[in-house]
């Protein structure tokens, strides 16, 4: 007998392209994490290759940020998983935080070497700064950058403690559904 899960149609299920995109945001937001926290002590030719780590990652994460909310966008969203409305609203909230969150520490990193007047520098890239030295707001970013890079570690723990409600007392197909795509497709 096919399980509940195999019954439900393609349009409620997430495709490659979703669990891809979720894996990769996961893989990009830890490595922009762990290159930030050295550049702080960093000085020198250190700071330089530190930096330039720090951004690689941090470009992937905009760039798969953006990746998801257009594929969303063209795709929609999955239906809510029946349970409580609380726990649906504290779902919908987590997932905006993470945005809100990534968007933030993207945007704020960008803005920190400008907003001392110095190029913003992506691999090659070279974008000369259109502002000069602003030291008073040059610490409002730092610490805006602080702030979003950490809030996402809080919404990361309900996040997994909603996953694994869905494992273990649920045991519906939510868990499993961002591993890999049932036999029967999705197109989310
Ligand atoms: C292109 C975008 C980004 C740029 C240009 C950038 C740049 C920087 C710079 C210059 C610092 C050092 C600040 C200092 O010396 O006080 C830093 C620190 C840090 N960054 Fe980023 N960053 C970017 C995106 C991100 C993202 C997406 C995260 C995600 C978690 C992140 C996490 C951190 C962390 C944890 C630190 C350690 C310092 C702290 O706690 O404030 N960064 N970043």
């Amino acid at each position: 007998m096919a399980s509940p899960s195999a019954q439900k149609p393609d349009s409620e299920r997430y495709g490659w392209t979703s669990i891809i995109l979720h894996w990769l945001g996961a893989v990009a937001l830890v490595f922009s994490f762990t290159t930030g926290d050295p550049l702080e002590d960093a000085a020198g030719a250190e700071r330089v290759s530190a930096y330039a780590n720090h951004v690689f990652w941090a470009s992937i994460l905009g760039i798969l940020l953006i990746a998801r909310v257009v594929w969303r966008i063209r795709r929609g969203f999955k239906p809510n998983p029946s349970q409580q409305l609380a726990l649906r609203v504290l779902a919908r909230a987590v997932m905006i935080g993470f945005l809100i969150s990534i968007l933030g520490a993207v945007v704020s990193g960008l803005l920190l070497p400008w907003t001392e007047g110095t190029a913003l520098e992506i691999g090659a890239l070279t974008i000369a700064s259109p502002m000069s030295s602003v030291p008073a707001l040059y610490d409002f970013m730092a610490g805006a950058h602080s702030l979003f890079s950490h809030i996402w570690i809080a919404l990361l723990l309900l996040h997994l403690l909603g996953a694994l409600k869905h494992l273990i007392i649920d045991r519906d197909e939510v868990f499993g559904g961002i591993f890999w795509r049932s036999a029967n497709g999705g197109r989310r």
